[in-house]
């Protein structure tokens, strides 16, 4: 039996990435998966994808930052499936490379439009279906961007803290209905928003640095991701909640450092 048998899931940003890997586990899983994103040839591709493996995916094009939007696809979704167990509020955007002191209100204004009011809108409209059956499980993508600097431009990584803020202080907002809370924290993962780091790197002969400044030394795949949603998104994860989780292979856990090769402290 599938660790998400019979469940109703929405995942947003369905339609690269971590999104795509995300949705496809889930309904490898058993789950029947409402998949959105604002690109419709690439829901379509992902619901296709889903089905062409045996699984039951609703493709959706929306903006998941846009109010009438979630409205619409959340009630899609409760009218295609009955109910709802799982949203994953994933789609985000990266807002590129600006410089602080370059950044407009605008570009802030729309990164914390999609990544951030965008995690709250589905939550906000999603859960009451969850409360009316007594459970249910809301993942949110953050980023280790939230934890430190230099993973992102500034408007992104304030957008990330604003989500893993949110998962806990919505996880507590919803106390006492069973309806859990969390966020995931990936690292650097190839996918769409990342293409353009990877294609430099890959153009200058340079791939090997690619992630090397974590102890496991290399970067991760859109699927690593995936199998920490599909936990927090089942009931393996019933009593996890309120918690955002690092998944970017230990890079989160240390200090800034230069790696020494040749450096060998003395024996005591
Ligand atoms: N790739 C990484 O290294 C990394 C690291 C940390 C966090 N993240 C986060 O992971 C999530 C998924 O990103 P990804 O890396 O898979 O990138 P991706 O670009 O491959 O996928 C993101 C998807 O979200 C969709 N999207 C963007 N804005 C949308 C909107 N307003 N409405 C609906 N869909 C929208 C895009 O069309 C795209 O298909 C994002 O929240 C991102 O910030 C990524």
């Amino acid at each position: 039996m599938g660790r998400l048998e019979g469940k109703r899931a929405i995942v947003t940003g369905a339609g690269s990435g971590i999104g795509r890997a995300s949705a496809e586990l889930f309904a490898r899983e058993g789950a029947s998966v409402l998949v959105v994103d604002r690109t419709e040839h690439a829901v379509q591709e992902t619901a296709e994808r889903i089905a062409a493996a045996g699984g039951r995916a609703v493709p959706v094009a929306a903006d998941a930052g846009r109010q009438e939007d979630v409205e619409s696809f959340v009630a899609r979704a409760v009218a295609e499936f009955g109910g709802l167990d799982v949203l994953y509020a994933n789609a985000g955007i990266s807002g590129g490379d600006v410089p602080l002191l370059e950044q407009s209100v605008e570009l802030w204004q729309e990164i914390l439009r999609v990544n951030l009011i965008g995690v709250f809108l589905a939550i906000r409209t999603a859960a009451p279906h969850m409360i009316a059956q007594g459970a249910g499980s809301i993942v949110c993508t953050a980023s280790v961007a939230a934890l430190r600097a230099h993973a992102g431009g500034n408007p992104y990584s304030a957008s990330k803290a604003g989500v893993i803020s949110l998962a806990q202080t919505a996880a507590n907002s919803l106390a006492g209905t069973g309806v859990r809370v969390n966020a995931v924290c990936p690292g650097l993962i190839e996918t769409g928003m990342t293409k353009p780091i990877f294609d430099y790197a890959r153009a200058r002969g340079t791939e090997a640095n690619l992630g090397q400044l974590n102890p496991l030394q290399r970067y991760g795949l859109p699927e690593e991701i995936a199998a920490m949603a599909l936990f927090l998104a089942s009931d393996d994860a019933s009593y996890v909640n309120g918690q955002a989780f690092p998944v970017d292979g230990g890079l989160s856990s240390a200090h800034p450092f230069r790696r020494m090769p040749r450096f060998r402290p003395a024996p005591l």
